[in-house]
């Protein structure tokens, strides 16, 4: 704890010399690592942060909700929430192909987010919650291959060409680390302790066209399974999970009638790094009510299946 605690008294006296008066943009995703960057910045200069935040219409629910409770409410940033959901939905209108998506998603993405930079007078910054394992990942260099897969989808990887001087006070920490330190900052848990989320959103989630409708239905499946991991303790105990929308109907029975819907695959793994991973052996009861409780209660669903492939040589997502 000490540990942590003179490291936050350090940076912010490294980051309150290196800002000078100048304001500085952070970009927040709802994700752990955005959200401890920003909260560090915070702490350091608190009135000169500007928080941008684009909903997207691709996130998850309660989303937002949460971002601007924490922020606004919670820190008194000065939040900016750019909602941007129709524009990604008629760009997205149409498009079938998961890597065509990413690239329209990671594109608009920078678009809006830069629309909204320049609003900021002063800015001459942009904080980024970059961590120890992307620097590695990326070859130490913003231009590795891997840095361009993620510079696309990511808040923590707008390119340098939005005109900034880049400020990354996360680069020496491990995950764990992190999570510690926003403990340390005051971030609620159910922030600290969440799992990774695309930056693509629910549009690799639902797969074949994007479309509103089967966003509201996959939202509403994925919340339900949240939830029940959440009660039941399993959320902690595994490292992803959501609802994945499969694009073809099954045959169900409902009453007297026949019926004809749409089928909800769940997806839950554990992984250390992500590079690998294991379906999780979650309690039967547990998968029970969630599937229950999702064809109850979500229009358009009448069936629920549980991936227990592993990667390699499946993916964590679908798409
Ligand atoms: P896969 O599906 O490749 O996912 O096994 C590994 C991890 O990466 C996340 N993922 C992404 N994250 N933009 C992101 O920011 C993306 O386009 C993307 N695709 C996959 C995935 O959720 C998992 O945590």
């Amino acid at each position: 704890r000490w540990k942590m605690q003179a490291f936050v008294e350090q940076t912010v006296a490294r980051l309150r010399e290196q800002i000078g008066d100048s304001r500085v943009i952070c970009g927040l995703s709802g994700g752990v690592d955005s959200s401890v960057c920003a909260a560090l910045l915070l702490k350091a200069v608190g009135p000169q942060v500007a928080c941008i935040y684009v909903d997207t219409g691709l996130m998850r629910e309660g989303e937002t909700e949460l971002v601007r409770h924490t922020f606004r409410d919670w820190f008194r940033a000065d939040l900016h929430v750019v909602e941007a959901g129709q524009r990604f939905l008629a760009a997205l209108k149409g498009v079938e192909d998961p890597q065509e998506k990413r690239r329209i998603i990671g594109n608009l993405f920078i678009e809006v987010f830069r629309q909204e930079a320049r609003q900021i007078p002063n800015a001459r910054f942009l904080a980024q919650g970059t961590l120890y394992p992307d620097v590695i990942e990326s070859g130490g260099s913003a231009d590795g291959p891997a840095a361009t897969i993620k510079l696309h989808h990511n808040v923590g990887g707008l390119p340098q060409e939005l005109g900034f001087e880049l400020i990354e006070p996360l680069r020496d920490l491990f995950k764990d680390e992190v999570r510690k330190l926003g403990l340390e900052l005051g971030l609620p848990e159910e922030v600290v302790w969440r799992h990774p989320f695309p930056g693509p959103g629910l549009a690799v989630r639902c797969l074949g066209e994007v479309t509103e409708e089967k966003l509201a239905i996959l939202r509403k499946a994925d919340a339900i399974f949240l939830e029940e991991l959440h009660k039941s303790g399993w959320y902690r105990r595994t490292s992803q999970a959501f609802a994945v929308l499969l694009p073809v109907r099954s045959v169900g029975v409902m009453g007297d009638g026949r019926t004809y819907e749409n089928v909800i695959c769940l997806r839950c793994v554990q992984t250390d790094d992500f590079m690998t991973a294991d379906w999780s052996r979650l309690p039967e009861d547990l998968l029970a009510r969630v599937a229950t409780n999702i064809i109850n209660k979500v229009k358009g669903i009448n069936r629920v299946v549980y991936d227990i492939s592993s990667k390699p040589p499946a993916t964590i997502e679908w798409e």
